[in-house]
């Protein structure tokens, strides 16, 4: 019989997490699945039954959080994807400071934390090998290719999740690590990261994101971009001069 394959998915409680695990759980993986509210690991859970999935709440801001991972991996054992898809958005044109250093200690130091914790257990467990590579993907954001007035830590945020996740690609071959990585930029997606008054253009469905993100990872694509919108419209950004970019205006602000 083939060997159930599984993942852990690191901010499964609502939006892109939430749909990539119903995904994964209706193809008959075993998920490992993560992240601050119980009540909604727990409903995941009793919808699919313990056999099946795992649950561990952490907040990955707190250093806590490793053991909290280390308790999920000995319930999944080694999983073939860890999928990292914690993270916090805001608008903040008025650099509320609570606000900037939120987005940053969770996109920033919970995914450092929670990245490289797991790639700690790859080397450790003994479990993988060429023939059995783990699979880390993070979901980072076409956000992060250009600095957004409107969102500046959470534009950093997302340029700095990139960042690592290619020095660690190639830090993974310098050292033959058993790994292989994804970065997944998402345009924007219907979920609660957008809610509130703030109109966004060109909104994709949680449902049409998670097809973009699991065809992606499936072909082991290292940069997953979707959809052909706004991968188009990053490489626009990629071209524009900075003193071109710097002097355009998204809103108008006074603060
Ligand atoms: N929606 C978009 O337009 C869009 C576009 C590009 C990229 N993204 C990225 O996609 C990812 C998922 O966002 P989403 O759109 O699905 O929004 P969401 O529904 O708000 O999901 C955010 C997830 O992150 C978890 N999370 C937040 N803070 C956490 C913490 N301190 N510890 C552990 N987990 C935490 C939340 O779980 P708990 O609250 O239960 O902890 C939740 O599961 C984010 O990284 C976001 O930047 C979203």
């Amino acid at each position: 019989m083939e060997k159930k394959r599984s993942a852990i998915i690191i901010g499964a409680t609502s939006g892109i997490g939430r749909e990539l695990a119903r995904r994964l759980l209706g193809q008959g993986w075993k998920v490992g699945i993560a992240g601050r509210r119980k009540d909604r690991l727990q409903e995941i859970q009793s919808q699919f039954g313990a056999d099946q999935v795992f649950q561990a709440d952490m907040d990955i801001t707190q250093p806590a959080a490793t053991a909290a991972l280390d308790r999920l991996l000995e319930q999944t054992g080694a999983p073939d994807l860890f999928l990292h898809v914690s993270g916090v958005g805001y608008q903040n044109p008025g650099l509320d400071e609570a606000v900037e250093m939120q987005v940053i200690q969770t996109n920033c130091d919970g995914m450092v934390r929670m990245v490289s914790h797991f790639i700690y257990f790859v080397k450790s467990s003994g479990a993988y090998g060429p023939n059995h590579k783990a699979h880390i993907a993070v979901v980072t954001s076409v956000a992060g290719t250009a600095g957004l007035g409107i969102a500046a830590a959470y534009s950093a945020s997302k340029k700095m999740q990139s960042t690592y996740l290619s020095a660690l690609s190639q830090l993974a071959r310098m050292q033959q690590l058993p790994v292989i990585f994804s970065d997944i930029r998402p345009g924007f997606v219907a979920t609660e990261i957008l809610s509130g008054s703030h109109h966004y253009p060109l909104v994709m469905t949680v449902e049409k994101a998670g097809s973009h993100i699991l065809r992606g990872i499936r072909r082991k694509r290292r940069v997953i971009t979707f959809d052909w919108r706004f991968r188009a419209l990053s490489a626009l950004w990629r071209i524009i001069p900075r003193g071109v970019w710097e002097r355009l205006r998204f809103i108008k602000t006074r603060n």
